[in-house]
């Protein structure tokens, strides 16, 4: 019995070791190990990200905290940190203004989200973090996030702040441009991402999550932390 535990203890550490393997040699330049393992999990338990579901979000798993400092610009030109948005709960997209579908799709879900929470929504805020600061410059962010809701607010910055911030909120974002194409899109991975009043990342939302199912989800984060 205990034997064969210990057996598929080794087994699943062999298996885990193997696809650290693969991770290390198959990285894409400019992605971390870390993100290629992550990547390879996925391709393996699902075609999103290798976590189970949990109230219509995505639970991290222990051991993993998303979120964190970043330096970046605000819609009004305003240079701000992760201690401009401390004690407020926040609700984050990384996109682009130039995307011509899912993007704003899911920004007009955030907001929906919100109205949908009522009173409870005015504690959240809607941040929209642009992965393409190339063509997305502050007065760029503030026209396009005045579409989606009075209160969101659009971050840019230079490529080095980008990607960090990208980084720690492991979001993948890569140009892509076919021949004919003069202009360029971006690939970007798509979650909502509500962070807590100290900056981590509490529950990531998939595109297929219904705004009812996110406004369910964030009241009880939100009346769970009040509480405790
Ligand atoms: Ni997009």
């Amino acid at each position: 019995m205990f034997r064969v535990i210990r057996y598929s203890a080794v087994a699943l550490l062999a298996a885990l070791a193997g696809l650290w393997g693969l991770a290390w040699f198959s990285h894409a330049p400019g992605q971390s190990v870390g993100e290629a393992f992550a990547q390879r999990l996925a391709q393996i338990f699902g075609q999103d990200m290798a976590l189970p579901a949990v109230e219509g979000g995505v639970q991290l798993p222990p051991g993993i905290t998303l979120g964190g400092a970043f330096s970046l610009t605000r819609q009004d030109g305003v240079a701000v940190t992760e201690a401009d948005y401390a004690g407020q709960w926040l609700l984050v997209y990384f996109g682009f203004t130039y995307c011509p579908d899912v993007c704003p799709t899911e920004l007009g879900r955030m907001s929906d989200t919100i109205d949908a929470l009522g009173p409870a929504g005015e504690r959240l805020t809607p941040i929209f973090i642009t992965i393409d600061p190339e063509r997305d410059g502050a007065a760029q962010m503030a026209d396009y996030v005045s579409r989606f809701h009075p209160r969101m607010q659009g971050l840019t910055g230079n490529a080095q702040q980008i990607a960090e911030v990208a980084r720690r909120y492991r979001v993948y974002y890569a140009k892509s441009r076919t021949q004919n194409m003069t202009e360029y899109l971006m690939d970007h991975s798509s979650f909502i991402y509500l962070v807590d009043p100290i900056g981590r990342v509490r529950t990531l939302f998939r595109t297929d999550t219904s705004v009812e199912i996110m406004a369910r989800t964030i009241a009880n984060q939100l009346r769970s932390l009040t509480s405790s």
